[in-house]
């Protein structure tokens, strides 16, 4: 800081000594307008008194580098004493040019895409992008009540869930989260039917035992194959098996349960069936809800 302090006192005395005085002096401003002299400061003159800007719009300065230190500086002090332009001179007919504060986004015009944003920021994100708060206010969860730049604090990145939650089993990596969640509206969970069972046995442990452990058909079968695509959804026995058995028995004992148990372990069979089936297991008496 102090070096940069020094250089421009250095500059500034060189500045009043020189260019200044002789700008100033009768002879030449008489006979020129205040205009005329500053018109013949060039581009390529005003890197030998100020390195940074040139420097920084060379480097990063996108299509502000077609517009030319002097296209929006016109005249220099002391003979124009505001050389600084506004934003809107340029830009306008959009609403995110009715921002306020645009140099609070673009720190420095002369790398214009080079964006930060405080940590809180949602209203001036939504002159752009209108699908995320749709979907943030249709459903409303605490995500709602976060800023966008909260999640994404640098413009364009995509924040990993896990920087702000724990995964809800050890072995479930970060990329699973969106297998069931979507960031605008985390809680309307849906999933496809290849979502792994173990991440469903995160929170139904029980179930997932239950199933495993059992010698049915339906062991092979993921969780989502029955309960398809959306979180809750309970399907019936008969949206896959029809009628399976005779009017009369269905007549007499209309619920499959009375004889198959639960979907997760038909083996529960009543005694004689079990014995049928010559695969009584010990075991599942424990399991029996
Ligand atoms: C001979 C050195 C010199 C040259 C060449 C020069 N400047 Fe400057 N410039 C200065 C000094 C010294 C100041 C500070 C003047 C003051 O604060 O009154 C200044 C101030 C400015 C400011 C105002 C900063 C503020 O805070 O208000 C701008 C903008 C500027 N210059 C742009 C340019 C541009 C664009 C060019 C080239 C077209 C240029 N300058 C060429 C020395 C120079
Ligand atoms: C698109 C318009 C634009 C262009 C092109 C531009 N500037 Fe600037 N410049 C600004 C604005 C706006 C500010 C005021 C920034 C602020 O208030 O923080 C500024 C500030 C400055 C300052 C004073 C603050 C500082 O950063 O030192 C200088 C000196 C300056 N510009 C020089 C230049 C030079 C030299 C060039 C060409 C290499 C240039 N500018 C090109 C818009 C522009
Ligand atoms: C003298 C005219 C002028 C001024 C003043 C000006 N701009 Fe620009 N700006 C342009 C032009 C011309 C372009 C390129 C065409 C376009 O995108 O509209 C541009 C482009 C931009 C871009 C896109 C850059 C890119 O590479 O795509 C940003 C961001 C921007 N301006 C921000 C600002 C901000 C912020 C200010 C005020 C600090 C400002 N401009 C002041 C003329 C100006
Ligand atoms: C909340 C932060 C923020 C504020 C405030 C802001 N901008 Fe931007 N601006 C952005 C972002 C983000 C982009 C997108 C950049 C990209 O495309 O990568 C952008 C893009 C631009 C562009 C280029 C794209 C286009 O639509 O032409 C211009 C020009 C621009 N801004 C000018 C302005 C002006 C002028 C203001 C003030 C009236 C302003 N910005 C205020 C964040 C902001
Ligand atoms: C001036 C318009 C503008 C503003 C304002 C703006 N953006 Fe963007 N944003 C864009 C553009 C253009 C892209 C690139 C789009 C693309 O690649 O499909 C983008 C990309 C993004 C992406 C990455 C998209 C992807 O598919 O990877 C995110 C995230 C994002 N913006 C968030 C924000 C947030 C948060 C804010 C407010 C703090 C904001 N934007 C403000 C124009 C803007
Ligand atoms: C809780 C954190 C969080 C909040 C709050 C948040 N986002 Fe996102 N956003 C994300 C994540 C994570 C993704 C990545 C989605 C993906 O990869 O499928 C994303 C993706 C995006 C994208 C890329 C396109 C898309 O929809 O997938 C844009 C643009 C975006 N967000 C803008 C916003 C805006 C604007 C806001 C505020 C209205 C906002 N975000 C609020 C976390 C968040
Ligand atoms: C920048 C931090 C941040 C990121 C990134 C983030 N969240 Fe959150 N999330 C929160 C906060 C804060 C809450 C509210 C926690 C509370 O009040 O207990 C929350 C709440 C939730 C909730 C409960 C919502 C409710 O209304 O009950 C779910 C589900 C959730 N997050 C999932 C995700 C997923 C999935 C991702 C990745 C796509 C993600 N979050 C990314 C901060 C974040
Ligand atoms: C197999 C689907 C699935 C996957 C994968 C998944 N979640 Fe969830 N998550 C849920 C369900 C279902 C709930 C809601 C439970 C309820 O209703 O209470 C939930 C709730 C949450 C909550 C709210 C608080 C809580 O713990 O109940 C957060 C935060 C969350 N998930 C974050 C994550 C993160 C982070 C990941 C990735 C590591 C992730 N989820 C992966 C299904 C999933
Ligand atoms: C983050 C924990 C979590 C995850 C992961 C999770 N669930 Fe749940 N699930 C719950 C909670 C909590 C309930 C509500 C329990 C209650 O109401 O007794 C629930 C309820 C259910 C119900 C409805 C129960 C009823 O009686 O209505 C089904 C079906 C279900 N989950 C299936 C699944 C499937 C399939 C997966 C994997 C794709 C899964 N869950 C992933 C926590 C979770
Ligand atoms: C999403 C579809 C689906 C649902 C819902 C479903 N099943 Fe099944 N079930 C199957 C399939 C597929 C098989 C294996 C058929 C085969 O391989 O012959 C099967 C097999 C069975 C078997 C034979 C088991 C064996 O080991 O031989 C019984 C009994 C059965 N289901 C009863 C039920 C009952 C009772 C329900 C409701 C509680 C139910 N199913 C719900 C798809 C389903
Ligand atoms: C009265 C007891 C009883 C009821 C009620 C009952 N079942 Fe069964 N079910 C059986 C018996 C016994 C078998 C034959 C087991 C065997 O052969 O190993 C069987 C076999 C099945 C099979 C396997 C058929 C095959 O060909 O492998 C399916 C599927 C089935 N039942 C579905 C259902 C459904 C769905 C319901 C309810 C609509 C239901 N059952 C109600 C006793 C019952
Ligand atoms: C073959 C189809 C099928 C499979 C596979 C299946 N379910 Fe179910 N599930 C059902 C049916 C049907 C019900 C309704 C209760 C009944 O009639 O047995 C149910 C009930 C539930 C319930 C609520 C009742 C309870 O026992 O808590 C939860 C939670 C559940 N299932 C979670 C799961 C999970 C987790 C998995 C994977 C580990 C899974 N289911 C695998 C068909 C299935």
């Amino acid at each position: 800081m102090k070096a940069v302090k020094s250089s421009s006192l250095l500059i500034t005395l060189f500045f009043v000594l020189g260019i200044s005085v002789l700008l100033l002096s009768p002879a030449i401003v008489s006979a020129q307008t205040a205009a005329a002299s500053t018109s013949e400061l060039a581009d390529t003159d005003c890197a030998k008194c100020h390195a940074k800007p040139p420097a920084d719009l060379a480097a990063n300065g996108g299509k502000h580098k077609g517009v030319g230190c002097t296209g929006c500086h016109v005249g220099h002090p002391p003979t124009v004493k505001d050389n600084i332009p506004k934003c809107n001179q340029c830009h306008g007919g959009k609403p995110h040019f009715e921002l306020k504060g645009c140099l609070g986004c673009h720190t420095n015009p002369h790398t214009p895409l080079k964006i930060s944003f405080g940590a809180n920021v949602t209203e001036p994100c939504l002159t752009c992008h209108t699908d995320q708060i749709k979907q943030l206010r249709e459903h409303k969860s605490k995500h709602s009540a976060l800023g966008c730049s909260t999640c994404h604090n640098v413009h364009g990145k995509i924040p990993e869930c896990l920087q702000c939650h724990k995964p809800h089993s050890a072995e479930m990596t970060a990329a699973e989260c969106k297998k069931c969640h979507k960031p605008h509206m985390p809680t309307v969970v849906t999933y496809a039917s290849d979502v792994p069972s173990k991440d469903c046995a995160a929170c139904h442990k029980m179930v997932y035992e239950t199933l495993t452990n059992s010698n049915a058909k339906h062991k092979t079968f993921a969780c989502a194959f029955c309960h398809q695509a959306k979180h809750k959804m309970m399907p019936k026995c008969s949206d896959c098996h029809g009628v399976p058995h005779p009017a009369g028995i269905m007549a007499k004992f209309p619920k499959c349960g009375e004889c198959h148990n639960i979907a997760h372990d038909l083996n529960h069979w009543p005694a004689k069936a079990a014995e049928k089936k010559e695969t009584p297991k010990e075991t599942k008496k424990k399991k029996k809800h």
